[in-house]
């Protein structure tokens, strides 16, 4: 199991990486470790302890009540405190081959895949929650966020499952669990999530007002041109910068539609401007990506011609969005922006989104915040 004694590991890790040490994130790992610590002694008592036993005997008795103890973490902050350096370094630091960590949007592909292998089982996502159960001791799911009320079902069901077992989750947002909720009020399921969260989690305010992210973006450039290797370097390195993670080609279901994108991780996204302007692309989608990006990178916007009007009044609504939002763009393109749009039928529109775009790349609307990580503060 989990045998380093985690502030040190943290402290190592502060040094190594040349970070800033943050009393939050020092305390928040401590936090973790003792939770894991504190339910793998639960696990190796069971077989000495009488009550433990007593106790397991009547679980067993009522199976189907929850035990009320502490079952897991929820660590929520704003973009960029450290939530998934804090959970990756204390998954790494745990021994065991039994746990599991993903990212929320694979983890709602992983058991839709499952679904769909088990398809004709009379509960077939049951038969998922208890190979959890056989296969892990902890499980971590990274940016948490029902948007959706499909997921919200399967969700719900998996933690009330996982809340009757040993297994340890970890989840974490930048939101506080009450603001999950903003939009989906008559949701019942994502009600009693809420509540279970509330009930048997321990809820980590990890808020620091930084964004370690923006040690990186100082004097970057936000639009770069013309469209070369060098280009397509600083993209991969920006991607890099701002999710931690290298570009990787990936499908993201947006709207119930498959997209083909270059990146997809920590709330960051790379996409070509083909893709995300292209035909099929609607203001929906745009809607739908503020809600789950901070950032987004485009990449390969050509200069756009009389054949090219509908890209760019794709791109004037998607850049609408974005900046509606606080979302920061990155862009490599063709040209610069003034005179990355030569059509006729948008020109006034165009002068506008300029200005927008001139106004994103500023600092003060880079290190502000997205507009709805910010909705709900405690
Ligand atoms: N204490 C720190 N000092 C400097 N950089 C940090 C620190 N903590 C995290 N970072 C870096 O800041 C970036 C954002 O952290 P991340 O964990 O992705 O934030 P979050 O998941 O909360 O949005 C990452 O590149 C990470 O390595
Ligand atoms: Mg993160």
């Amino acid at each position: 199991m989990q045998n380093f004694p985690l502030g040190l590991i943290y402290k190592k890790s502060i040094l190594i990486n040349q970070f800033v040490f943050n009393e939050v994130q020092y305390k928040t790992i401590s936090l973790l470790n003792e939770l894991y610590n504190n339910s793998f002694n639960n696990h190796q008592f069971k077989y000495y302890n009488l009550k433990k036993w007593l106790r397991l005997i009547i679980k067993y008795i009522k199976k189907n009540k929850i035990e009320i103890t502490t079952k897991g973490a929820y660590l929520w902050g704003n973009p960029g405190c450290g939530k998934t350096w804090i959970i990756n370094l204390f998954f790494q630091s745990i021994s065991s081959k039994r746990k599991m960590y993903f990212h929320f949007y694979s983890f709602i592909l992983f058991i839709r895949q499952k679904l769909k292998i088990l398809q004709g089982h009379s509960n077939p996502l049951l038969m998922i929650c208890n190979q959890l159960k056989k296969e892990t001791d902890i499980l971590f799911i990274d940016e948490f966020y029902i948007s959706d009320a499909n997921d919200s079902i399967l969700i719900g069901t998996i933690i009330n499952e996982l809340l009757k077992s040993k297994v340890i989750l970890i989840l974490t947002s930048n939101i506080h669990p009450e603001g999950l909720n903003h939009k989906y009020s008559e949701n019942n399921s994502l009600l009693l999530i809420i509540k279970n969260i509330k009930k048997y989690f321990k809820i980590i305010n990890m808020n620091c007002g930084i964004d370690y992210r923006n040690r990186y973006l100082k004097s970057i450039c936000l639009w770069k041109f013309p469209l070369n290797s060098d280009a397509y370097d600083y993209m991969e390195k920006m991607f890099y910068y701002l999710s931690g993670n290298k570009l990787k080609t990936s499908i993201l279901n947006i709207n119930y539609r498959d997209i083909i994108v270059l990146g997809n991780s920590n709330n960051v996204l790379s996409v070509d401007f083909n893709v995300i302007c292209g035909e099929g692309r609607n203001q929906h989608d745009y809607v739908r990506l503020c809600s789950i990006f901070h950032s987004i990178l485009v990449h390969n916007i050509p200069i756009m011609m009389y054949n090219h009007e509908n890209e760019a009044k794709r791109f004037l609504l998607l850049v609408d969005e974005l900046y509606a939002n606080n979302i920061r763009l990155i862009i490599s393109a063709e040209t610069d922006r003034f005179n990355i749009y030569q059509g006729k039928k948008l020109k006034f529109e165009y002068k506008r989104c300029v200005s927008r775009l001139e106004e994103m790349q500023s600092d003060n609307y880079f290190k502000s915040q997205h507009q709805y990580f910010a909705t709900y503060k405690k």
